[in-house]
């Protein structure tokens, strides 16, 4: 087995698991020092993890719905720690974000309505995507609890928490994503996951200016960075692994490296196997060059 190799001095350079990170790992091993894959695929393809005798690993996670008011089961939590323990990675980086709701109970008696299965209306509803939550101080305290708690479950394995991308004003907020941020890394034991294309997204959707609102988020924090491609919809930017970084990414992670040098930084191109190889390596080349310039 191979492990990931912390506070190396040198920052480790990733792929998101996927067809893409695979055949870069065939065709350019030299470059590529980890690839980071999410528990839920763990979970679903346990096998997955033989890919840690090729290259270390480290556990990205989308379970633990820190930001939400539904906990996650104790099973999950569980079955988060003991893979991370198994894959003896450096932290385990979850979303600053919700991917359980309470129970739809009206819907979901009309979703089953021909349904004879067993059905418990209690149950959360997962909506299997993670959801920015409201930018409040009601949602940094609620990290900050729900943190706590799953704490107690997690062992040993620091935490990340990721930026999540926000699409429109959430009803209630009451502080930008910037300050959301530094609000909840002030008061979490938790280093930050900085994913740029996140924080571009928030930046375009809300009307901000990335490069000032930068500066105003904690970078000395920064453990991991990601980057990854956005699209423009309906006039909304939308997170895009499938798309290239634009270059004003690029120029963001040059002013975040003036300030912090990141453990890890992980390229995010991973939601199409057809993604093009010349461009991944570019980019990979790309970064490696502004992390060995700063
Ligand atoms: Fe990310």
């Amino acid at each position: 087995m191979r492990f990931f190799e912390a506070d190396s001095g040198r920052t480790q350079l990733g792929l998101a698991y996927g067809p893409s990170a695979l055949a870069y790992l065939d065709s350019h091993p030299e470059h590529l020092d980890y690839i980071e894959v999410p528990f839920e695929q763990l979970r679903h393809t346990p096998e997955v993890a033989a890919l840690q005798e090729r290259i270390p690993m480290i556990l990205h996670c989308a379970s633990v719905s820190v930001a939400g008011t539904v906990p996650p089961t104790r099973i999950t939590l569980e079955a988060i720690a003991d893979i991370a323990e198994r894959m003896r990675t450096p932290w385990i980086g979850e979303h600053l974000a919700f991917v359980s709701a309470e129970s739809l109970e009206d819907d979901r008696s009309d979703m089953h309505h021909n349904d004879p299965g067993p059905h418990d209306p209690s149950d959360p509803t997962q909506l299997t995507y993670t959801v920015c939550p409201q930018l409040s101080e009601a949602s940094v305290d609620r990290v900050v609890a729900n943190l706590a708690v799953a704490r107690a479950h997690l062992g040993a394995t620091p935490l990340l928490l990721e930026n999540s991308p926000q699409y429109f004003e959430i009803p209630g907020s009451t502080m930008p994503m910037s300050e959301f941020i530094a609000a909840v890394i002030d008061r979490c034991d938790a280093g930050l996951l900085l994913d740029l294309s996140h924080f571009l997204i928030t930046c375009i959707n809300t009307g901000a200016d990335p490069l000032r609102e930068l500066r105003r988020i904690p970078l000395h924090r920064v453990v991991e960075i990601h980057v990854s491609g956005l699209s423009v919809q309906s006039g909304i930017a939308w997170d895009d692994h499938a798309a290239p970084a634009p270059p004003l990414v690029f120029e963001m992670l040059q002013r975040v490296l003036r300030e912090v040098r990141p453990q890890a930084l992980t390229v995010e191109y991973n939601w199409s196997a057809a993604f093009p190889q010349p461009i991944l390596h570019q980019h990979m080349q790309r970064v490696r060059e502004l992390l060995d310039a700063a």
